[in-house]
C-alpha cells in the first residue's frame, strides 16, 4: 500500500502568524452554483512574527480578483497553488488587501465552508473550513473583526443572517434581491464566522442578562416546524442563567440566534453569535422525540452556548489546544445537567459514555493524548479523549483544587486570557497562580495516552485493629508512548462500618490522605488506617474522580455489600455494574466451551432490592437494572473477544433476571404507568425510564411479554414509550417486530428524524438476515447518502452499535462497512472517516474475525484516491 503522503503537523512547530488581520469586511452574493464573494482583509506585519511572505488558505476556490491598498496585484507580485495564495514580500506596513472568489455551494458535498442543505444556505468552519470561502491566513491565532454583508435573491433567502448584531438592510433598487449587514464587534478567528440564508421559519424570545442587557434571542428552523423549539429555547434561557450564577458569565452582543440545518458533519457549532445546530439537535416534541433526545438537546443547546465564553472570547491558539475549549466546555454542559437535573444520574450516564467509547480509544490503535502533539488531519481528533476526557481532566482539578480553588482558577483565566487565542500551559496556569499550588505534574495527564489502571488492595488486621490500603497505578503503552510516569490521581473515598455508614474521623499519618481524598502521586501509597474496630469494606473513586481502570480486591460479599449500602451513589451503581460485569465474563466463558452459566443467586436478590426501593430515585433505579452492554463486557475483557459468546451471556442473564424477578418488573411496569400528559423533565423521564427497562426485560420472558410489548407500542402516547416498545420487540426478533416496523413507517414517513430511529433499530438487531436488511434499507427512498444523520443511523449504527452482526465471523459485516464508507467517502470524507473508527477495536477479537478485520481495513487502505481525512484512521489503525 501507498504510504499517504500528506505532511505531519507538529505542535513543536508552532510560530505565531507573519501578518495579522485586525478587521475583516466580507460581501456575499449568494447564488446556489455561484456565489461571489468580496472579502476586504486589513493587513499588517505582526511585530512578535517570522516576517516574510503572507500566506493565504484557500481551497476549492476560483480566484477573481486580487489588489493591494487599491491596486491590482501584478502576476509576479503573487503565486497561486492548489491550497494557498501567497502574498510575495508585502509592504512591512499596515495594508489592505481586496480578493475577489467565487464557490459553488451546491457542489459542496463535503459541508465545509459555504453549502446549501435542503435550500438553505449554511457555513461550516471549524475547524479549517473558512478556506473554501476565501483565501484567509485560516488559523485560530489571527483574531480579526468582522463586518459582513450578505445579498441574495428575497424570494430565496428573505432571512440572512451572520455574527453579531445585525445593523443595517433593505432592498437592491431594481432588482429582485435584498441584503443585510452584520457586524460583530468582538474579535474572532475565522472558525467562528458563520453565514446562514434561506426560508426559515423563526421562535423568538427575549433575555435580560445579570446586569441589565436585553438580548434577542431566535431559532430558525424549516418552515412548519417552528411548534419544535420551545424545549431548545427554554433550555437557551436555562443556559444563559446558569452561566451566570455557576461562573459568574454573561452574554455579551444584542443578539443569539440559533439555526437548525438537516445536513451537517457534527452535533453542533458554536459560531459567534450564531450558533449553528444539526436538526437533531433542536427540534422535538413529545409525539417525535425521546426523553433521550430531550437531554440531548439539552446538554448541546448548553455547550455551544457555553462556548461563548470557553471557545470564543478566549479561544484557542492552534489545534493542539483544541481540549482547551471543548473538554472545559463538556465540563461545563455536564455540570449544568447535573445541575438541572440530577446529578448522580447525570454522573452514571457520563462515565457510561467515557467508558463506552474513550476507554476504547484510549486502549486501541487511536489512542492519543488529551492534548496531541501531532496530526495530519485535524478533523479526525474531535475525539472521545479530547472531549470527555478532556472534561475529566477539569473535573479532576476542580477536585484537587476544591470549588473554590476552581472558581478563583477560572475567574484568573477570563480575566487575563479574555480576546486572546490561548494555550493550555496558559490555562492551568491559571489555576496554579490562583491557588499557589504547583501543577506539573498534572501536565501529565495532558500528555500522555492510555487509561492507568490502578489496583487497590486493603488488609485489616484485627489484632492491631489496623487497615492498609495499598494503592498503585502504570498505564499501558499507546502509540509513541511506549513508557509513562506516574500521574497524580485522586481518589475520593470513604471506609464503610459493619451498618454502612461512612467512618468518619479516620486516622492515617499518610500525608496523602485529607477529607475523603486519597492523591495518588506515585507509582506505589502505602496508606494505614488506625484505630478501626472491625474490618471495613472501602468505597474507592467515589463518583469517578478520576479517569481510570480500578480494580479493587473486592469479594463478591464486598459488591452486594455496597450495591445496597454504598452513600455515595455512582459507587452503588458501580457495585452492582462490576458484580454483572463478573457474571457476564464468566458466562459468555461458559458458553464459549459449551458449558452452563452459572448465576449468584444474591446477584438476582441485590438487584430485586434495588428495583423496589421507592426511597431512591426511580432514574437511578432504571441504571442499576441496566446492565453493562455488550460492548463494556468486550472492553474488559479485552482480548481474543468473541461477539457471539458475549451476546449469549447478555441473553441468558437478561432471560434468567426476566423470569427470576418476573412479579417485581411487572408491579414496576404496573406502578410506573402514568395518565399524566407526557413531559420531558427529569422526574417523568425517570419514571418512564425504570418502567421501560423493566419492560425490556419482561418481553423476553415469552409470549406474554412479547404482548405486553406490543400493546405498549400501539398505545404510546410520546415517541419515549413508542420507541421502547418497539425496540422490546426488534430486541426479541419476534415475528410481531416487522409488522410494529411497518406500522412506525407509515405514521412517520415524512418526518426524518423519526425514521432514523426505524434506521437504527433495525441496523441493531441480532438476527442472521440483518445484513441484508441494511443493505436493503441503503437502497430505502428514505435513505440518503447525502445526509449524515442518515448515515449514522444506519451504517453508524450498525458498525458501532451491533457487536454480533458487524463482527460476523465470515466477514461480511466488515466488507458491508467498508464498501459503503468507499462510497461515501469520495462525497463526505469526514464522515467516511467517523465510520472507519468502528474499526479501531480489531485487534482485539479472536483471530478469525481479526484476520477479516483486518483484511477489510487492507483494503480501504490501498484505495486509490481515498481521502486524507479516511486514509489518516485506516494507517493509524493498521499501525
Ligand atoms: N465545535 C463543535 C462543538 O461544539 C464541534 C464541531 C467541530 C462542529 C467541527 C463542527 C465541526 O463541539
Ligand atoms: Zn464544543
Amino acid at each position: 500500500m501507498a504510504k499517504d503522503q500528506t505532511p505531519v503537523v507538529r505542535l513543536q512547530d508552532y510560530a505565531p502568524p507573519a501578518y495579522l488581520v485586525d478587521r475583516v469586511e466580507l460581501d456575499f452574493r449568494l447564488d446556489p452554483q455561484s456565489t461571489r464573494v468580496r472579502s476586504r482583509l486589513h493587513v499588517r506585519p505582526n511585530p512578535d512574527g517570522p516576517g516574510g511572505d503572507l500566506v493565504l488558505d484557500g481551497e476549492d476556490l476560483e480566484l477573481t480578483a486580487l489588489e493591494l491598498d487599491g491596486a491590482p496585484l501584478a502576476g509576479t507580485a503573487y503565486k497561486l497553488d492548489k491550497d494557498r495564495l501567497t502574498i510575495t514580500t508585502p509592504p512591512e506596513r499596515a495594508f489592505v488587501l481586496d480578493i475577489g472568489t467565487t464557490i459553488d455551494p451546491s457542489a459542496n458535498t463535503r459541508l465545509m465552508g459555504l453549502y446549501r442543505s435542503n435550500g438553505v444556505y449554511c457555513t461550516q468552519c471549524e475547524a479549517e473550513g473558512f478556506r473554501r470561502i476565501t483565501f484567509f491566513p485560516d488559523r485560530p491565532d489571527v483574531l480579526a473583526v468582522y463586518t459582513v454583508r450578505i445579498e441574495a435573491r428575497a424570494s430565496d433567502a428573505p432571512v440572512l443572517l451572520s455574527n453579531g448584531n445585525p445593523v443595517g438592510s433593505g432592498v437592491v433598487a431594481g432588482s429582485d434581491r435584498h441584503y443585510a449587514v452584520w457586524h460583530d464587534p468582538h474579535p474572532k478567528p475565522s472558525y467562528l464566522f458563520a453565514l446562514v440564508g434561506g426560508d426559515l421559519g423563526r421562535v423568538g424570545d427575549t433575555f435580560v442578562t445579570a446586569s441589565g442587557r436585553e438580548v434577542t434571542l431566535g431559532i430558525y428552523v424549516e418552515k412548519g416546524k417552528e411548534d419544535r423549539c420551545d424545549y431548545a429555547l427554554e433550555a437557551l434561557k436555562r443556559s444563559m442563567r446558569w452561566d451566570e450564577d455557576a461562573f459568574g458569565r454573561e452574554y455579551d452582543l444584542d443578539v443569539f440566534n440559533i439555526v437548525a440545518v438537516s445536513d451537517f458533519n457534527m452535533g453542533a457549532m458554536e459560531n459567534k453569535g450564531l450558533n449553528v445546530f444539526n436538526d437533531k439537535y433542536v427540534l422535538a416534541s413529545p409525539e417525535t422525540a425521546t426523553d433521550t433526545d430531550y437531554a440531548n438537546i439539552e446538554a448541546i443547546i448548553a455547550h455551544e452556548y457555553f462556548h461563548n465564553w470557553t471557545g470564543n472570547r478566549i479561544t484557542c491558539r492552534d489545534w493542539f489546544q483544541l481540549c482547551l475549549k471543548e473538554g472545559l466546555t463538556v465540563f461545563r454542559d455536564q455540570e449544568f445537567s447535573a445541575d438541572v437535573r440530577s446529578r448522580a444520574v447525570e454522573r452514571i450516564g457520563d462515565v457510561r459514555t467515557l467508558k463506552a467509547h474513550q476507554f476504547v480509544e484510549d486502549a486501541g490503535p487511536l489512542a492519543h493524548p488529551v492534548r496531541p502533539e501531532t496530526y495530519k488531519e485535524i478533523n479526525n481528533f474531535y475525539t472521545a479523549t479530547v472531549y470527555e476526557k478532556g472534561a475529566e481532566l477539569i473535573r479532576m482539578l476542580k477536585t484537587l483544587l476544591g470549588a473554590d480553588g476552581f472558581r478563583a482558577g477560572m475567574d484568573l483565566y477570563f480575566d487575563r486570557h479574555d480576546g486572546t487565542a490561548a494555550t493550555i500551559e496558559d490555562f492551568i496556569g491559571c489555576f496554579a497562580e490562583a491557588t499557589g499550588r504547583k501543577l506539573d505534574d498534572f501536565m501529565l495527564w495532558y500528555h500522555q495516552a492510555g487509561t492507568p489502571e490502578v489496583t487497590a488492595s486493603g488488609r485489616y488486621d484485627t489484632a492491631a485493629r489496623t487497615y492498609e490500603l495499598t494503592l498503585e497505578q502504570t498505564c499501558p503503552p499507546t502509540p509513541g508512548q511506549p513508557t509513562k510516569q506516574p500521574m497524580p490521581i485522586p481518589i475520593a473515598f470513604a471506609l464503610l462500618g459493619p451498618d454502612g455508614d461512612e467512618i468518619t474521623d479516620l486516622k492515617t499519618e499518610s500525608p496523602a490522605v485529607r477529607d475523603g481524598l486519597i492523591e495518588l502521586t506515585g507509582t506505589r501509597e502505602r496508606i494505614v488506617f488506625t484505630d478501626l474496630p472491625a474490618k471495613p469494606v472501602p468505597s474507592l473513586l467515589r463518583g469517578f474522580s478520576a479517569p481510570v481502570k480500578l480494580t479493587a480486591n473486592l469479594t463478591d460479599d464486598d459488591l452486594l455489600f455496597a450495591a445496597a449500602e454504598d452513600s455515595d451513589p455512582y459507587n452503588r451503581w458501580q457495585a452492582v455494574q462490576s458484580l454483572a460485569t463478573r457474571i457476564l465474563i464468566a458466562a459468555q466463558a461458559a458458553i464459549a466451551d459449551g458449558r452452563t452459566p452459572e448465576i449468584e443467586p444474591r446477584f438476582l436478590r441485590s438487584l430485586e432490592h434495588t428495583v423496589e426501593a421507592d426511597a431512591l430515585d426511580p432514574s437511578f433505579r432504571a441504571q442499576v437494572l441496566s446492565l453493562p452492554s455488550e460492548s463494556d463486557i468486550a472492553r474488559e475483557i479485552g482480548r481474543n473477544v468473541d461477539p457471539d459468546a458475549i451476546h449469549g451471556a447478555d441473553q441468558w442473564l437478561r432471560g434468567l433476571i426476566g423470569g427470576e424477578l418476573g412479579a417485581c418488573l411487572t408491579d414496576v411496569y404496573r406502578r410506573f404507568g402514568s395518565n399524566l400528559p407526557y413531559s420531558p423533565d427529569a422526574a417523568g423521564a425517570g419514571r418512564r425510564a425504570l418502567r421501560n427497562t423493566a419492560l425490556g426485560l419482561i418481553a423476553g420472558t415469552g409470549q406474554a411479554g412479547i404482548e405486553t410489548a406490543e400493546q405498549h407500542y400501539r398505545n404510546a402516547d410520546n415517541m419515549t414509550d413508542r420507541m421502547a416498545g418497539l425496540s422490546a420487540l426488534t430486541r426479541q426478533g419476534a415475528p410481531e417486530a416487522d409488522a410494529a416496523l411497518d406500522d412506525f413507517f407509515e405514521r412517520y414517513r415524512t418526518d426524518p428524524l423519526v425514521l432514523d430511529k426505524w434506521f437504527s433499530l433495525q441496523a441493531t438487531m441480532t438476527g442472521a438476515d440483518t445484513l441484508d436488511r441494511v443493505t436493503a434499507l441503503m437502497r430505502h427512498p428514505a435513505f440518503s447518502l447525502s445526509n449524515p444523520n442518515r448515515v449514522r443511523a444506519l451504517v453508524g449504527a450498525f458498525a458501532a452499535a451491533n457487536p454480533t452482526q458487524f463482527n460476523r465471523a465470515d466477514g461480511a459485516g466488515y466488507r458491508l462497512v467498508a464498501d459503503f464508507t468507499l462510497e461515501i467517502d469520495r462525497s463526505n470524507p469526514q464522515v467516511a472517516a467517523r465510520l472507519l473508527s468502528a474499526f479501531r477495536s480489531w485487534r482485539v477479537l479472536e483471530p478469525v474475525r481479526r484476520a477479516a478485520a483486518e483484511a477489510a481495513l487492507r483494503r480501504i487502505a490501498g484505495h486509490e484516491g481515498l481521502s486524507r481525512d479516511s486514509a489518516d484512521i485506516v494507517e493509524r489503525s493498521l499501525d
